[in-house]
């Protein structure tokens, strides 16, 4: 048996931090299905007044099981745990490296509504890895309700194609700026443009902020090895007139609370509401159409203003396959004292 001690990222939200222990271990759970090595037990161990995540395995981890591990939201630093003579020795084991950008692009934007960073990320690696897809496979990511983008800065820092759909302009001007920015300022080779994506005329227009970009200029002159990052300021109840069928493996999203920000459900009829349940209701048969079979959809929401019970009755009833409903991992978590914040993860198959 092998026994690993997980030190989870601190980031810089004490509140969620102090939740994050049970997130991380709800993670963990989830990652060690696709692990070649045996999982014997996954928990909580405090050590010298520092917290740790404790795994302990039938074999040592393989350099699969090390990739998947490293990329997981809370994992800083590994540790082999040796007992020598009744003494905790900590052997360091170094993390398999995966950025494709610094991890640090989703942290710089600060703005009121921001969903937290490693929430976000552990989002995405839910969705992956309860999908058929893998990090080999190209992976297509959509956020149907972007913000300032979080969701897909993490995206892009896993290499992967993002795509936002966001119905307030600003934010969408706001992180296609900040984005043009970064990548100036990083030296990435890139493109941009401003397309219409759908409508026939100039009042139905809606329009897409598009990057390409790649590391190297040899890359960017081959198609397969550019990078997209586009947001469209549009209704996400529309996505299916975006895109084309069956375009994303994976959905991410933080629904709206009622709190900060109200949802609207239409491009013209501003309807504020508290509840993420019309919300979803109004965009899941569009959601749908663009996900891939085997894909999955992860969405956070506000547990205060519609119940799990109802937000999963809304998913199957659109044909998904609740997933968190048959595996009921401790993700929810109080985010202040309006929000109390779970998620659901739902297949299609
Ligand atoms: C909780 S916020 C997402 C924050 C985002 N994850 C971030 O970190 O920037 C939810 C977002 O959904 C957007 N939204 C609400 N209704 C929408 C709709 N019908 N279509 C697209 N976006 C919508 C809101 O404007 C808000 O920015």
């Amino acid at each position: 048996m092998t026994d690993y001690l997980l030190l989870q990222n601190p980031g810089h939200n004490r509140v969620y931090y102090n939740y994050a222990g049970n997130l991380a271990v709800a993670e963990l759970k989830i990652a060690a299905q696709k692990f070649d090595t045996k999982c014997i037990n996954v928990g909580i161990e405090q050590i010298e007044g520092v917290r740790y995540i404790i795994l302990k395995t039938e074999n040592e981890l393989s350099e699969k099981d090390m990739q998947i591990l490293s990329r997981l939201s809370f994992v800083f630093a590994v540790y082999e745990r040796i007992i020598f003579e009744n003494q905790n020795l900590f052997k360091p084991i170094p993390k398999a490296s995966y950025y494709y950008i610094d991890e640090k692009i989703s942290t710089i934007l600060k703005y009121s509504g921001k969903t937290n960073e490693l929430f976000t990320k552990m989002m995405i690696n839910i969705a992956l890895l309860s999908s058929n897809f893998d990090h080999k496979s190209k992976i297509k990511l959509l956020d149907p309700v972007a913000g300032r983008g979080t969701t897909l800065f993490e995206g892009i820092v896993y290499g992967f194609d993002v795509f936002g759909i966001e119905t307030d302009a600003k934010s969408v001007q706001d992180s296609t700026v900040f984005f043009k920015k970064y990548i100036e300022k990083e030296k990435l080779k890139h493109s941009f443009i401003k397309r219409q994506i759908f409508g026939k005329n100039k009042s139905e227009a809606v329009y897409i902020n598009e990057f390409e970009f790649s590391k190297t200029k040899y890359d960017f002159k081959t198609s397969q090895k550019r990078k997209k990052f586009g947001i469209i300021e549009g209704s996400t109840q529309e996505a299916a007139n975006y895109f084309k069928n069956e375009t994303f493996e994976i959905i991410v999203g933080d629904l709206p609370y009622g709190i900060a920000h109200g949802n609207s459900t239409g491009k013209n009829t501003i309807s504020i509401t508290r509840n993420p349940s019309e919300l979803l209701s109004a965009s899941l048969p569009s959601w749908y159409k663009v996900l891939k079979k085997g894909g999955v959809i992860v969405v956070a929401w506000n547990v205060f203003v519609a119940s799990k019970h109802k937000i999963s009755k809304i998913f199957t009833e659109n044909g998904f396959d609740v997933l968190s409903e048959k595996n009921p991992d401790k993700f929810e978590h109080l985010v202040d004292n309006s929000i109390k914040r779970d998620i659901i993860v739902a297949k299609k198959y």
